[in-house]
């Protein structure tokens, strides 16, 4: 039996028009996807949208048509792009589709059975524009603390899932599981948060009478459930209806999402899940956000990258080149047309289309365009399926460490170039022909095993190559995954290359010097980025002091929290988690180092203004004081 291969991408909010970050986590499933598909296994390679909630009904009131009119018409959106795009996904869901629908109803009738879904009156404050409850103690000055926009209270009956009852054996399952939170860095982030706060039940409901756009609760239909609840069980209920059948689909192999979205992936739907007694996902991969040259990208700025906009200038396969080489997948990244432009002109006009071109050239020039396979490998052969073994490095591919994986290709590259450099097959001409024969057939297979490799990045530019290569259709190869990378040849075996379309035409720019500095400096900063280093200002930023413990005492109903009253600049409250491994009175008089300039926020009711420094193990956890006190509230620089 194949092995099967299951990758989704978030399903995207009808209310919006698709940009460079649906683009972005798109186009990387679609790597996975047709990567996955070439080593032979069956794929399901699932994206969509999401479409009830109150957004949706509210641009829909305002444009004066259904919901569901005004949903189908933003769906299009999507399904062109990813048409633009050449993204080959299995399947499309919809949180409107019919059978979608009832999968959740299923699902929240089996919860409730169980007792794992609850009615309880309910006061909170409630983010419109988020459609999302806060409680007291999260909300920042009547703020929403996610978006700051406004909060109202509102008071209701509503139906809650009980996922605080599952915060010990999701930390169980994280800190087991080393891959399912990836990068590590967002791992980390998502068990430092489960270790130091409570986690409270999940509101699945809303009233009919406040919105009608949602899926009506099995057990009460005076309700409707919406967003979170409706949309993250997309990924089970498409397995149900969408996949190819005769096949258990579930658990996904990867959820690749955004990282502002990692909560509601890695805790929501994991303790629903849990709940469901179903198995988690293999892995959720949080990517970073794009910037614009430098800015945040908002409507209000104007700067939202038009992924068909930069399609129609630079090609498909140009951009989706750029967006996986340029930055590593997980990190935040820098679009801007000049960066773009450097990659175009450097790596596949220069490097490969160069490469492709003088092959071809040559070819035609001193063979009649006929290559030759020799008797025996020889040495730069050897090279190249170790290049080639590097790029399909497991472990690369199942960390998504795309630039790694694409730098490892161009190795195969830039061999070739070397190869041609080092040998002059016009030199060979008319004094050599076997050595020429021998020059140009690794060059042949080079070129080969790059289009190969190239292909689940630039699968029209791979499908181009090979075509000129001499070979047939690589699609058609790549869907019959036959064994694809460990092609052989046989000596004798020969081929008819032709000349054709240039790859990438290089594009003519006029960059000023001070453009180009900026380049390299934002280079050398994406390197440090990706070594994990910050600069001195990055550093500077965090304004740690020195604070003398006046008081701490356990919050109420909390066995984790302490409220410490610290001297450090003046006078400040701090909350901690260090309640299980510190008696209050043990800490009084302490000199201690705090974060004295980090946002101030709510625990438990009570504002938290900074936070004390605190390293911890498996073991126990150990806060940090000073060896000979300082003045209290000095700045540690
Ligand atoms: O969140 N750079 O839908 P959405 C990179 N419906 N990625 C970005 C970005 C940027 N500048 N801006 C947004 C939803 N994104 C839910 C998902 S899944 C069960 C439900 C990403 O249309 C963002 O991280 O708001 C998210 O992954 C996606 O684009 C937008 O999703």
């Amino acid at each position: 039996m194949k092995d099967h291969f299951y990758v989704t991408t978030p399903i995207y909010y009808v209310n919006d028009v698709p940009h460079i970050g649906h683009t972005y986590t798109t186009v990387a499933a679609d790597i996975l996807a047709r990567h996955n598909r070439m080593l032979g296994k069956e794929v399901f390679f699932l994206t969509g949208t999401d479409e009830h909630g109150q957004k949706v009904e509210k641009a829909a009131e305002d444009k004066g048509i259904s919901p569901k009119e005004h949903a189908d018409k933003m769906v299009r959106n999507f399904r062109s792009l990813w048409d633009k795009l050449n993204i080959s996904n299995d399947a499309f869901i919809r949180t409107t589709d019919e059978k979608h629908k009832n999968v959740v109803r299923e699902m929240m009738q089996l919860l409730y059975e169980k007792g794992e879904i609850v009615r309880r009156s309910y006061e909170g404050w409630y983010c419109t524009p988020d459609e999302r409850f806060w409680t007291e103690k999260e909300i920042v000055d009547g703020n929403c603390p996610d978006c700051g926009r406004p909060v109202e209270k509102i008071e209701e009956e509503n139906y809650f899932f009980l996922m605080s009852g599952y915060q010990d054996r999701l930390v169980k399952y994280i800190t087991e599981n080393e891959t399912f939170i990836l990068p590590e860095t967002r791992r980390n982030e998502v068990l430092g948060f489960l270790r130091t706060q409570s986690l409270g039940d999940l509101c699945i409901s809303r009233p009919k009478k406040r919105l009608s756009w949602g899926i009506p609760l099995p057990f009460d239909e005076n309700y409707v459930t919406y967003v979170w609840f409706d949309a993250l069980l997309n990924y089970y209920s498409a397995t149900r209806y969408l996949a190819p059948e005769g096949a258990e689909w579930w658990p996904a192999t990867h959820h690749l999402i955004g990282k502002d979205i990692l909560t509601t992936h890695a805790i929501y739907w994991s303790t629903m899940l849990m709940a469901l007694d179903m198995p988690l996902p293999g892995n959720i991969f949080a990517h970073g956000w794009w910037t614009v040259e430098g800015r945040k990208m908002s409507k209000s700025l104007g700067n939202v990258v038009d992924p068909f906009e930069v399609v129609d200038a630079f090609g498909c396969d140009a951009f989706r080149y750029f967006m996986f080489r340029e930055v590593t997948f997980g990190l935040d990244g820098d679009f801007s047309r000049d960066a773009l432009i450097g990659r175009i002109n450097n790596d596949l006009a220069n490097d490969l289309g160069n490469l492709l071109s003088r092959f071809l050239t040559m070819a035609g020039k001193y063979l009649g365009g006929v290559i030759e396979a020799p008797g025996s490998p020889d040495a730069f052969a050897g090279e190249c399926s170790d290049a080639l073994s590097d790029a399909l490095n497991v472990t690369n591919w199942s960390r998504l460490k795309f630039n790694v994986i694409l730098d490892n290709i161009w190795n195969i590259v830039r061999r070739a170039n070397n190869h041609i450099q080092k040998k002059e097959p016009w030199k060979l001409a008319g004094s050599d022909t076997e050595a020429l024969k021998l020059v140009m057939f690794n060059i042949w297979n080079a070129l080969r095993q790059t289009a190969l490799l190239i292909y689940p990045f630039m699968p029209g530019t791979a499908e181009k190559m090979w075509g000129q290569l001499g070979l047939e259709s690589l699609t058609d190869e790549a869907k019959q995954s036959r064994g694809i990378f460990e092609w052989d040849w046989k000596p004798g075996y020969d081929i008819k290359v032709s000349n054709g379309e240039q790859l990438f035409p290089r594009i003519n720019t006029n960059k000023t010097n001070k453009r180009k500095q900026k380049e390299a400096r934002g280079k050398e900063e994406n390197k440090a980025m990706e070594e994990g280093l910050i600069r001195i200002d990055d550093f500077a930023k965090v304004e740690l002091r020195t604070a003398k413990v006046i008081s701490a005492e356990k919050v109420e109903n909390s066995d984790k929290l302490l409220r410490l009253k610290v001297e450090a600049d003046r006078q400040r409250q701090i909350i901690a988690g260090i309640a299980k491994f510190y008696a209050p009175e043990d800490l009084v008089g302490k000199d201690i180092v705090i974060v004295a300039n980090l946002k101030p926020a709510k625990l438990m009711g009570n504002l938290s203004e900074g936070m004390l420094l605190a390293a911890s193990d498996d073991e126990g956890l150990s806060i940090v004081t000073l060896e000979n006190p300082v003045k209290t509230g000095s700045r540690i620089k």
